[in-house]
């Protein structure tokens, strides 16, 4: 059973064929709509969600197919201290398809192990979250027609950032990038990720100052520094305006920088920048929803094998 916990457990090879497929349903929906009749999604949600569990509904319903799940654990039996390998083992009973995302690293795993349908990790606490990843790629790819020879600079929380994670992982396997790591000392990348890219001798600065960074950019990747993860709020308040994106910030970036973000914000990007060319988010957010769809029709056409 082919699973998706890790962006790893894609090849790049297939990431660009699920990119050509994202690119396809864009142009031709109508060509699609009927594609998963007769399938269920499960989107089992244990951690608050909108564009990841909204996307892939959307990308289901698109489809053709139907869907089934809970957006609040307390909801769910889990309440009553079923386990995520019970919880699975039961819902793949009634669904196709699984989508999961979980507040400890590693649930969506442990749940791969246990499923007879296709498990998708949709975030799983501060580690990874590849179907951002995807659709980060699929950004980038129609922002700057390729996914090599880039400088990206990631932004904010990089500590518990599990977007940037997989990102850095994804663009990791691509030639002629430079990872610009902008970040508080306190919310540097995490040393098994710094570790990582030294091993792969991968090209990458880290700096404090997102100016100083920002005309070499191509890529732009803000982040929120995410409250839920700190252990302390007083940490929290005294890190969280580390950064805020404002107009006169991009006074020295490229006219062909592409600022991403996974979203939610909170307030690192000014609301004013929105209506910039080089803003990006919105349409990320949409294009989570086609690349699902290439995700989601590739998993159950590898369960049928
Ligand atoms: N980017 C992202 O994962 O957003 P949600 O938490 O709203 O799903």
């Amino acid at each position: 059973m082919r699973h998706l916990i890790d962006i790893f457990d894609l090849s790049p090879a297939e990431i660009d064929e699920m990119i050509a497929v994202a690119c396809d349903i864009m142009d031709k929906p109508q060509e699609y709509a009927h594609k998963c009749e007769g399938k269920k999604l499960a989107t089992l949600f244990f951690e608050p969600s909108t564009r990841t569990r909204l996307s892939f509904e959307a990308a289901m319903y698109e489809l053709g197919g139907h869907v089934i799940g809970f957006s609040d654990a307390g909801n769910s039996s889990s309440s009553k201290g079923e386990s995520v390998s019970d919880t699975v083992k039961v819902v793949s009973c009634y669904a196709d398809i699984i989508a999961m995302r979980h507040f400890k690293e590693g649930a969506p795993m442990v749940a791969a192990m246990k499923s007879d349908v296709p498990i998708i990790n949709a975030g799983d606490g501060g580690h990874n979250h590849p179907t951002q990843t995807l659709t980060d790629l699929l950004t980038i790819h129609r922002e700057k027609g390729r996914l090599d020879n880039l400088t990206i600079g990631l932004c904010g929380d990089l500590k518990f950032g599990r977007t940037v994670h997989s990102l850095i992982d994804a663009m990791s396997r691509y030639s002629g990038i430079k990872f610009v790591l902008i970040s508080p000392e306190e919310l540097r990348l995490p040393s098994y990720m710094r570790d990582m890219m030294a091993e792969k001798d991968l090209d990458y600065v880290e700096t404090r100052d997102l100016e100083a960074a920002m005309p070499e950019l191509d890529v732009l990747y803000m982040t929120r520094v995410q409250r839920e993860r700190f252990f302390s709020e007083e940490e929290y308040l005294r890190l969280k305006n580390s950064y805020i994106l404002t107009p006169d910030k991009l006074t020295n970036a490229k006219q062909t920088l592409s600022i991403l973000h996974p979203l939610p914000r909170v307030n690192e990007i000014a609301t004013s920048i929105d209506s910039d060319p080089r803003a990006c988010y919105f349409s990320q957010a949409l294009n989570g929803k086609f690349i699902r769809m290439a995700l989601i029709l590739k998993l159950l056409e590898e369960a049928k094998k």
